[in-house]
């Protein structure tokens, strides 16, 4: 099967030094940047938002995986791929009028994808699968990283495959959330397209570029 891309999450990172991770990562296998945006609302914490985003993007290699978990991400999906967004994700919980939200983020040029947190059932996507083009399984509960990865997302990220093919829909599947060289193959097996990993890239020692390398190679 196909490898899976993998997409190291800043929100990990050493943030006085974004422009260095992103120089850091220009040459290591990492194929998205994902970027994690926390209103304090939608989850029950504050990371970062538009300006962090702009002054990152002039020094991206890779696109730029927006993660909003904000509410009523409707009202700044325009602001956020005017800053450099490649692909962005809303969550599920937080859009009533999920279509109108997807169609929005297409129509300003960006990938659309819609994540689901641990207890929202997959099921509840089966009527938008093929208007996505990414579905993002939480293995966390969000609003901060190192988690603990809940197993039964394996499960989840099977059932989601199931239901993308039914719908004849050719979205990606990202997994987010306590990612490691512990789960990342079971994952891939279960159907991830798109890996996530903060804490195991930046702070299980080596290095994000040595880590990100031997996470490669277990996956090949
Ligand atoms: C969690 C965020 C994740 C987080 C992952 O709410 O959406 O992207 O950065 O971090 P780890 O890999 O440490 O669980
Ligand atoms: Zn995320």
């Amino acid at each position: 099967r196909r490898e899976p891309l993998l997409a190291p999450s800043l929100l990990a990172s050493d943030l006085a030094n974004i422009q260095a991770t992103a120089e850091l990562l220009a040459t290591a296998e990492a194929d998205w940047l994902h970027f994690d945006v926390m209103d304090g609302r939608f989850v029950p914490n504050i990371s970062f938002g538009l300006p962090i985003l702009e002054a990152l993007r002039p020094h991206a290699k890779q696109p730029i995986d927006v993660h909003l978990m904000i509410e009523r991400p409707q009202d700044y999906l325009a602001a956020f791929r005017d800053a450099g967004a490649t692909h962005m994700t809303v969550h599920y919980e937080a859009c009533p009028h999920l279509h109108r939200v997807v169609e929005q983020i297409k129509s300003l040029g960006c990938t659309a994808g819609v994540a689901l947190n641990p207890a929202t059932p997959a099921s509840l996507l089966s009527d938008i699968a093929a208007d996505l083009d990414l579905v993002l399984v939480m293995s966390v509960n969000p609003g901060f990283g190192g988690q603990t990865f809940i197993p039964h997302t394996l499960q989840k990220v099977a059932e989601v495959k199931e239901l993308l093919l039914d719908a004849g829909s050719a979205a990606l599947i990202e997994v987010d959330g306590g990612v490691s060289r512990d789960n990342a193959a079971a994952l891939v097996q279960a159907g991830a397209d798109v890996l996530v990993a903060g804490s195991f890239v930046f702070k299980s020692g080596g290095g994000p570029v040595a880590t990100l390398a031997g996470l490669r190679q277990l996956l090949r």
